[in-house]
């Protein structure tokens, strides 16, 4: 079965934009600087070049989009110049200015060297404009392609998921080949891990694309209200069952269903929807008619599903009917190596819903985050950059945009992994197990700030036992005050 187009959202087409930058090489000063004074003041940025050289060496230091050169210059020439930049990445657009009449080699230029256009001279302002408007929209336009290469280029990108590391990419391999299926699947992950976005993945690479997809949450209602929302009901079926609905079952037909938080669905309901998941008959709570319905289901559940069912949260027979395939995702301090791609795709997304132009985070911020834990996965730090958004506007995410005690509840991690790795022992050889133990005794201390309680703990002693070293190495009197 061929496997439908993968839908790839851009999420950031807002770029952070500054005025198109012009280069002017003429060896002609009242030429050149009158055409600097002209195009300056319809807003670009200029710079000019006596000659193909010098532009040459300009360009090092003002990476320009639009290039206009005279042909005629001494050192290094126009069709020179622009051989040399032919070589670059993405050299600037360049319109080459001839003598009046002198269309031949103008023409030449362009087909041979790949100038964007020519002009005769005198120049004519009003062509000129039009010309560089021309030009600066192409170079944007190039601009985006290039951003978006390079997006695509993390090669971690399937529907709106984001992250290219071994992890996901597996994930992304295990979405593509369960969608054209209708298998059940079964998603679990801590919260916040971009389960639901999964379910999102699947529905939009199924033949069920073009069907409906109906996320239903399984947690917090109560089992009438539940079936109800799974199921329908009739007008009366119960009190306050005003008037007829559809069930999410119903909803879905010819789509996917998700039962989200599937673990927390009442055990009662869970029995009913395996007998309606089973023969693909459902009928709506104080209704006669059975109604057919054909329904992909996805589950998703952050709770570990061994303990959910040893707990009767999860009946086993309804968990045998929809784990045929189980994706788990991984929580976000397994893979922080895709952090910038996720930054870059989620700033790109708030700036949108904001209305802001933040381009990134600085590098202070990319570290602070790489240092954190992220308990809520991809959530948190969507949560923690759209702060960052809100509160930058524009420019960069810096470490004063982050959440109050962000940084250093960060850091306050790090250090604490760095004491636990940094305080390890070196004894050389010939050190005695008595010493060794008064070592480690001493080391541990150090690292609980004298907690005896707490150090015995660690050290899997009784705080007796702890004493009594301590009296015999003599550092019983020596009790810091406040000591415990
Ligand atoms: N891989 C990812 N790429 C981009 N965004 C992601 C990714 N994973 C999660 N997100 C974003 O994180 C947020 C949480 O994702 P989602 O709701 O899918 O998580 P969940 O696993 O269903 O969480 P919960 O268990 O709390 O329901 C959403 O804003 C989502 O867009
Ligand atoms: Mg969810």
């Amino acid at each position: 079965m061929g496997l439908s187009p993968v839908t790839i959202s851009v999420m950031d087409p807002t770029p952070v934009t500054s005025p198109v930058r012009v280069l002017i090489a003429d060896d002609e000063d009242s030429q050149r600087l009158g055409l600097a004074a002209m195009i300056t003041a319809w807003g670009y940025a200029t710079q000019t070049a006596g000659d193909g050289q010098d532009a040459l060496e300009k360009l090092a230091t003002f990476p320009a989009d639009v290039l206009v050169t005279d042909l005629m210059m001494p050192r290094m020439d126009g069709s020179e110049l622009l051989r040399r930049l032919s070589t670059l990445d993405r050299p600037p657009l360049a319109i080459v200015l001839t003598a009046f009449g002198n269309i031949e080699p103008a023409v030449a230029t362009i087909h041979d060297l790949g100038a964007f256009w020519f002009m005769e001279k005198p120049v004519q302002p009003a062509a000129l404009r039009i010309l560089l408007e021309r030009a600066a929209s192409q170079s944007r336009l190039a601009a985006e392609a290039e951003r978006l290469q390079r997006q695509l280029s993390y090669q971690g990108v399937l529907g709106d998921l984001v992250g290219s590391s071994e992890p996901m990419q597996q994930i992304y391999s295990w979405v593509r080949q369960v969608a054209p299926s209708r298998a059940a699947v079964f998603i679990t992950g801590e919260s916040g891990t971009g389960k639901e976005l999964v379910a999102r993945a699947i529905h939009s690479l199924s033949p069920r694309k073009s069907g409906p997809f109906v996320a239903v949450n399984c947690a917090a209602l109560p089992e009438t209200l539940m079936e109800s929302e799974l199921f329908g009901h009739e007008k009366g079926a119960f009190t306050g069952a005003v008037e007829r609905r559809a069930g999410c079952l119903e909803l879905a037909h010819n789509g996917t269903l998700l039962l989200d938080e599937i673990g927390d669905m009442p055990v009662g309901t869970q029995a009913k929807l395996l007998r309606v998941l089973e023969d693909s008959r459902v009928r709506r709570l104080g209704g006669k008619a059975e109604i057919v319905v054909d329904v992909r289901v996805i589950a998703a559940t952050n709770k570990v599903l061994s303990e959910a069912i040893k707990k009767g949260q999860l009946r086993e027979d309804l968990y045998y009917r929809l784990n045929v395939f189980n994706i788990d995702l991984p929580p976000l301090r397994d893979r922080k190596g895709d952090l910038p791609a996720l930054c870059e795709a989620i700033i790109g997304n708030l700036n949108q819903k904001h209305g802001c132009r933040v381009a990134q985070v600085d590098d202070p911020v990319m570290e602070v985050l790489r240092r954190h834990d992220w308990p809520g996965n991809v959530r948190e730090l969507r949560n923690v950059l759209e702060r960052g958004v809100i509160v930058a506007g524009e420019g960069v995410i810096m470490l004063e945009h982050l959440p109050p005690g962000f940084e250093s509840a960060a850091t306050g991690t790090a250090k604490t992994a760095q004491a636990s790795t940094l305080g390890a022992l070196q004894l050389p050889v010939g050190t005695t197990v008595d010493e060794a133990e008064k070592a480690l005794i001493n080391l541990t201390l150090e690292h609980t700030r004298n907690n005896k309680t707490r150090a015995a703990e660690i050290l899997g002693i009784s705080l007796k036992t702890l004493h009594n070293k301590l009296k015999e190495y003599g550092a019983g009197e020596a009790e810091p005050a406040g000591a415990t």
